[in-house]
């Protein structure tokens, strides 16, 4: 039969693989880890969040004055209140090809004038800028990281816009930003310079050459206002783009900015079915890989980290966009973003696992930004009269609240899940430990559609008898989702799972996460 490692596929010897149909009523698995070794301490800000102004993220989303649900500053409490569950650590903004021609100055003070999104082809009204964004991180319990305009901007008004967040009184911006009523510094930590830039359909898109010298002069500039901030820059995890910018920018970089998303729904919104999806699930961890790879070649890993900064198993659908003009029946079916009934145990599934990927290279990838955090794609709907939490909300939740800070490594073989010629390990796991090594926390995600998975852990202890806690997410059917009719149909679940030599019963399209002491 036929086993996956994490390192591929090892076949028994002599045995064929079984055909489907006779496979058991449950598929084998296996999780070995030493809870006794050194891990690898990952960072909280893989559980970070996007916040673009686009659609609904916004005004409508976060943002929303003269609701009966808002507080004074305009911010959905709801929203604010359901996010904080998330413990969300950073949120990237404004975009997203919102940024590659919008100008700081037009949200910020008193008198805001609307101005043309060039991107999305919609007027801004601005009332939704710097000030706000920040305080509204605040409010949520995240650092704001903000995405400067490499499209249209220029290196000074990227630096301009540092010197306004982040400088005291000694400068024309910062005594703007206390004129307009933020006496204090705003303390922005993270600055992108750019935002796919290396795509033709980018406004104000770079070539190769061109992209290298404009991030070493707006990182050295922004680094001329406050040197204490942290650098990131519009990258793929390809060579050709990447390897030119390190050599030209590197030395001023703390981060390289990647992208993913796997079902393209931006043209035609025909979502994935749940084996498709299935079928990519390896491919976040591909790209990580690649990225990792180009900085061991470029000479940069470990003085450079990745930062997985928009991510979604859901392309966003906008036909005709970026850059369509003002099609307003174009820019009318945005709305299919809001489909509740997108967004089902394919999308809870995949994103456990692009975690878990992040997670399994926690040494290299010290931050991810799910793509966006309200709306659209978002583990978030927010709607007039209140919020619904998807599925995705579910796992991220779990994450937040129940791994712990130490990833292990850890062998995982399984069966393979297969749909034609493609196939991925059913299983996908990480294995986590608290720092003095009494605590485990096991993330388990069995894609398999419609069977459960026999997985026996191997700790580093005796096989284990005994109960053991568990969250739980699982659903009714592998296109389970939560809607504003029925908010909780995905719901997780705490249970007490009896483990029988070290073995337990994974539910079909499930994520878990299992506690205990060592
Ligand atoms: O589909 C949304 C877009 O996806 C974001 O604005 C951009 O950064 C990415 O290409």
């Amino acid at each position: 039969m036929e086993k996956l490692t994490r390192r591929g596929f090892v076949r028994a010897a002599g045995v064929a693989a079984v055909a489907a149909r006779s496979l058991p009523a449950f598929q084998a698995a296996t999780v070995a880890a030493d809870l006794a070794a050194p891990g690898v301490r990952f960072n909280r800000m893989l559980f970070g969040q996007f916040l673009e102004h686009f659609h609904r993220q916004v005004y409508g989303g976060v943002f929303e004055p003269g609701s009966p649900l808002s507080d004074g500053d305009g911010f959905r409490a709801d929203v604010i209140a359901a996010l904080r569950e998330l413990k969300i650590p950073v949120v990237r903004w404004p975009g997203g090809c919102f940024a590659s021609a919008y100008h700081w100055l037009d949200g910020v003070g008193k008198a805001r004038q609307p101005s043309f999104d060039k991107a999305w082809g919609v007027e801004d009204s601005n009332a939704f800028g710097t000030g706000e964004f920040v305080k509204w991180c605040r409010a949520i319990g995240a650092e704001p990281y903000i995405c400067t305009n490499a499209g249209t901007g220029t290196p000074e008004e990227m630096s301009d816009w540092v010197e306004y967040c982040n400088l005291k009184g000694q400068a024309r911006y910062a005594r703007m930003r206390q004129a307009n009523g933020f006496p204090e510094p705003h303390n922005v930590r993270f600055w992108s310079i750019g935002n796919e830039n290396y795509l033709g359909g980018e406004i104000g898109a770079k070539t190769v050459a061109e992209w290298g010298p404009l991030v070493r002069e707006s990182a050295k500039m922004m680094r001329a206002v406050d040197r204490n901030i942290k650098v990131l820059a519009a990258a793929t995890t390809t060579g050709n783009w990447t390897a030119p910018l390190l050599k030209e920018a590197g030395q001023y970089l703390d981060y390289i900015s990647i992208h993913g998303y796997w079902d393209p729904l931006w043209r035609v919104n025909k979502p994935s079915g749940y084996l498709q999806c299935m079928m990519r699930s390896e491919e976040p961890e591909q790209e990580i890989l690649q990225a990792a790879a180009l900085l061991e070649t470029t000479g940069f890993k470990g003085k450079i980290k990745i930062a997985f900064d928009e991510w979604n198993l859901r392309g966003w659908h906008h036909p005709g966009f970026p850059g369509g003009g003002a099609d307003t029946a174009l820019i009318a079916q945005r709305a299919e973003n809001d489909r509740n009934e997108t967004y089902t145990m394919a999308d809870a599934v995949f994103s456990a696992g692009l975690l878990n990927a992040c997670l399994r290279h926690a040494e290299d990838v010290q931050m991810a930004c799910m793509a966006p955090v309200v709306n659209a794609r978002g583990p978030l709907f927010v709607h007039p009269k209140g919020i619904v939490r998807r599925t995705t909300f579910h796992v991220l939740k779990m994450y937040a609240d129940l791994l712990e800070p130490n990833v292990l490594a850890a062998q995982v073989s399984s069966e393979p899940l297969k749909s034609g010629e493609k196939q991925v390990p059913v299983l996908d796991a990480v294995v986590t430990s608290s720092d003095d090594r009494r605590r485990f926390a096991v993330a388990l995600v069995n894609r398999h559609p419609d069977q459960p998975v026999q997985c026996t852990l191997n700790l580093g202890a005796p096989p284990r008898d005994g109960a053991v806690q568990v969250r739980l997410l699982a659903g009714d059917s592998p296109d389970a989702y939560n809607d504003v009719g029925r908010p909780d149909r995905v719901a997780p679940e705490t249970r007490q799972w009896k483990l029988q030599g070290g073995a337990v019963q994974l539910p079909p399209h499930s994520v878990s996460i299992l506690q205990g002491p060592v």
